[in-house]
């Protein structure tokens, strides 16, 4: 389904969870998060159901996300349900890695396509300072069972912050160099009310570009496959590629192809958009299906040009990055 501005709506995220296993300092505070209560929750059935009905107004592509999506119970039914969908073609997980290993054989025998994982440092300690409570060990492990089990192509995403891991920035490009890994540098943006961002600890993408490039020579090569928006560049002799996502200093809006769902059954047609639509509440008043897709057309109608983050995040906006799913 076309929005009002000519693109392409056909991707959904799914925030299947808001809990994480892990409280990065920039997404969660340490004390965790209020749960949300098992009534105010989609469940997995609701999850299905409202993917099919998405599925009908064109959605073909799903990603889960959290939270972390892993500590969901029974994700891998979640991702079978959804595999039986005919015109759904290619389901993604973003996990931080911390239990995809022993969970991986399961996940794409279920029907996963692909995997993305967040990951900031490849050094334990700093890994483990800024999850919290990390094991670098453990996604180290997750990311070569990915490439193990061929799930092709696998991208990391990495979050770079001034002065906690902007000295890593050619340690994660020499690792798209050496192995098939899709590195993406992710601009620190503001999100949420969270203490941990400052403006003083943003790298720009094209800093961030600048420093790779005293090294390496980046190149426009094929295109990686996904729904990202991602800029993506091959390395002379790398396996992988490194790509970049600047939300703030050069919005993507005009490229945006998505839609999410909050765990809670919001649809969201923005990641920094205010507005949203309560599916939960329809499905709660035995809603038909095509009301709930009439929700969704909506919401795809209604989604908004383009966001203004650069003028704030703005202290209505109550959600975070694990309430969003990213
Ligand atoms: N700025 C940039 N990226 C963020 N993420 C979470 N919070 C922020 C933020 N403030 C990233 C996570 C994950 C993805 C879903 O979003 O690291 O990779
Ligand atoms: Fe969990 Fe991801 Fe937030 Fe880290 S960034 S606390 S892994 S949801």
């Amino acid at each position: 389904m076309f929005d009002s501005y000519a693109r392409n709506i056909d991707y959904l995220r799914v925030s299947v969870t808001n809990r994480c296993n892990l409280r990065c300092k920039y997404c969660m505070p340490e004390e965790g998060i209020e749960d949300l209560g098992h009534d105010n929750i989609l469940s997995l059935e609701e999850i299905a159901h409202l993917v099919r009905v998405a599925a009908r107004i064109g959605i073909q592509k799903v990603r889960l996300t959290g939270g972390e999506p892993l500590v969901r119970r029974n994700i891998t039914k979640l991702i079978a349900d959804i595999a039986q969908i005919p015109k759904i073609n290619d389901i993604a997980i973003t996990t931080n890695g911390m239990l995809f290993a022993d969970m991986a054989e399961e996940l794409k025998a279920a029907g996963l396509t692909r995997v993305n994982f967040s990951l900031d440092s490849l050094d334990e300690d700093k890994f483990k300072y800024i999850t919290s409570r990390g094991n670098l060990s453990e996604v180290v492990r997750s990311i070569s069972k990915a490439l193990e089990l061929g799930m092709v192509p696998i991208k990391i995403n990495t979050v770079v912050m001034k002065g906690i891991n902007d000295d890593e920035i050619l340690d994660f490009v020499e690792l798209a160099q050496k192995m098939p890994l899709h590195i993406r540098f992710i601009e620190f943006m503001p999100v949420g009310d969270i203490p941990f961002y400052k403006a003083d600890r943003v790298v720009t993408v094209s800093e961030i570009r600048e420093r790779i490039e005293q090294k390496y020579e980046l190149y426009k090569g094929a295109n990686v496959q996904g729904n990202g928006p991602a800029k993506s560049y091959q390395i002379r002799g790398g396996m992988g590629s490194v790509g970049f996502i600047s939300a703030m200093s050069d919005h993507f809006c005009g490229e945006c192809n998505r839609i999410r769902m909050t765990a809670d059954g919001k649809l969201r047609s923005c990641l920094f958009g205010k507005q949203e639509f309560n599916v939960k509440l329809a499905l709660q008043n035995h809603a038909s299906d095509e009301i709930i897709a009439e929700l969704f057309s909506k919401a795809i109608r209604e989604k908004p040009n383009r966001h203004h983050m650069n003028e704030g995040w703005g202290a209505d906006n109550k959600r975070k990055m694990y309430q969003i799913g990213g």
